[in-house]
């Protein structure tokens, strides 16, 4: 996106921009707002006397200028009550103002907190990108060139400066997961996908990407038996960026890569079928993660795995009842073949843990049970280790990504047990679904600490939101690198 951030000291009334947005708490405005009311001869607070804006959230108010000012339009944007103010409000409300003139303005002038400026840096960013790939109607670009933000002193421009330099990167990020994400699955194969993690190779990023020779040679019989039921081969899709010390041991991160996942012989219901194309999202948010890593240089050494597949009924499929022997040793029964995510990443937990990490943290969307749980608005967390999990979590409250623990008590282990392998795929019962996939996947971490985030809910979005109008949200590309950079000291 070739949308220009800027950091400059004075006066938010004084810009040249096309376009200034001040900002309410209710019918409280902000002090630049109240010196704009004053320019405009009392035109904003008289809207407010009147209710036709009243600073609510998700509200936002335009105001012309006619030549009172430099700039030729104003908006202001509700941000609620005081009490409520909170980053998802902030995030709500740049990106709002962004959309609202970003095809009639080409530069745009914000106030916003130095806390605030890193949420409003991000959410213009994936609030501006939507996928119109297969729209054949020429895209219009956009006319928006430069948002600037205003500060008041010389050394909270510098520091703003890092800020934004930071913010876009992660902002860019997300967008690359969801660029990926949203590919349909007659494009977007395992090795379209893995092609894709290639281009990232180079520097400090070093990538191995294994197909179907590869993968029986080291006998991961979890990926293979789910791939074998499409002509598509597997891939399995190794990233190690060495930003920090040498010898000091990374963390994992591994994502489920179901390119297409149909259910397998255990099909699905067609109705709602196509979304599952975006069980590959994890996949496509950790090859985001490390992209990132690279760009922003963080001194941490993280490995990817990303097993990537796709779940198909055919003559070569896996089946109902079949035992496969995954790369570990263990030994899985296959109770359910659209139960795939957690067969996939047996061998994509064991292979992480090949690298004796300090952690491992796995993103799938594996349960539409955690959907019915929790909904769209946090993923499900799941732990071997509550000292991760509090870093997990952590991350999650910074970065506005947010995760809600469910339980893992040992009790719940008997969701797994099976009669004739070392562990079954999934219940009869639907109890407990989330927990049920998480429980399987413990198997496969050992003693490794260890964190399980269940994304079916959160790296899609339907119902229009704000930053987002709909498809692939590439969530937890903020998360991780939080988690990172919390890591990294910095
Ligand atoms: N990919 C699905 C989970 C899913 C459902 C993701 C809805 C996003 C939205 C997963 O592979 C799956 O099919 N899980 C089954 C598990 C069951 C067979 C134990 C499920 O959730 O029904
Ligand atoms: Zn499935
Ligand atoms: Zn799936």
């Amino acid at each position: 996106m070739s949308l220009d951030f800027v950091a400059v000291k004075g006066k938010l009334g004084d810009q040249k921009a096309e376009c200034i947005v001040a900002s309410a708490m209710e019918a409280k405005l902000s002090p630049e707002a109240q010196h704009l009311d004053r320019v405009l001869n009392g035109e904003i607070s008289s809207s407010i006397k009147r209710k036709e804006f009243e600073g609510k959230a998700g509200t936002i108010m335009g105001v012309r200028t006619l030549g009172r000012l430099a700039a030729r339009k104003i908006l202001v944007v509700g941000l609620g009550p005081a009490k409520e103010y909170d980053q998802f409000v902030s995030r709500n409300a740049a990106a709002l103002a962004f959309q609202s003139v970003k095809n009639d303005c080409e530069s745009i002038a914000f106030k916003v907190s130095l806390g605030d400026l890193a949420y409003s840096v991000e959410s213009i960013i994936v609030s501006s990108y939507d996928y119109q790939e297969w729209k054949t109607q020429e895209k219009k670009p956009l006319k928006a060139k430069r948002a600037v933000f205003v500060f008041d002193s010389e050394s909270e421009v510098r520091k703003a400066r890092e800020i934004i330099a930071f913010a876009k990167t992660v902002g860019e990020g997300q967008n690359y997961s969801r660029e990926l994400d949203n590919v349909h699955a007659g494009l977007a194969t395992p090795a379209y996908i893995a092609g894709h993690a290639k281009k990232i190779a180079g520097g400090k990023v070093k990538v191995t990407v294994w197909g179907m020779k590869e993968l029986e040679k080291k006998g991961y019989g979890g990926v293979i038996g789910v791939g074998k039921g499409s002509v598509n081969e597997p891939k399995f899709v190794v990233m190690e960026y060495n930003g920090g010390r040498k010898g000091e041991k990374p963390y994992a991160i591994v994502g489920k890569g179901v390119c297409f996942d149909s259910g397998g012989i255990s099909i699905k219901p067609s109705r709602g079928m196509g979304l599952m194309r975006y069980d590959k999202s994890g996949a496509c948010t950790v090859i985001a993660t490390i992209r990132t890593l690279k760009q922003l240089n963080l001194p941490v050494n993280v490995v990817a795995v990303a097993p990537l597949v796709e779940n198909l009924p055919s003559g070569s499929a896996y089946k109902p009842g079949d035992v496969i022997k995954t790369g570990s040793g263990k030994t899985i029964e296959v109770t359910n073949t659209d139960a795939e995510g957690r067969v996939i990443l047996s061998d994509g937990l064991y292979h992480a843990n090949l690298f004796k990490p300090k952690g491992i943290i796995d993103l799938a969307t594996l349960t539409g049970a955690c959907v019915v749980a929790l909904g769209t608005h946090c993923s499900g967390l799941m732990t071997n280790n509550d000292a991760l999990a509090a870093k997990v979590k952590k991350a999650a409250q910074a970065s506005g990504e947010r995760v809600w623990e469910l339980p893992m008590w040992k009790e719940y282990e008997e969701l797994v047990k099976s009669d004739v392998a070392d562990v079954k795929n999934a219940d009869e019962s639907p109890d407990a679904g989330a927990t049920e996939g998480g429980w399987f996947l413990r198997e496969f971490v050992g003693e490794t600490p260890w964190v399980h985030l269940d994304t079916a809910g959160t790296a899609w979005v339907e119902k229009p939101t704000i930053p987002i109008r709909t498809g692939a949200t590439g969530w937890g590309v903020r998360l991780l690198i939080e988690f990172f950079k919390s890591e990294a000291g910095h």
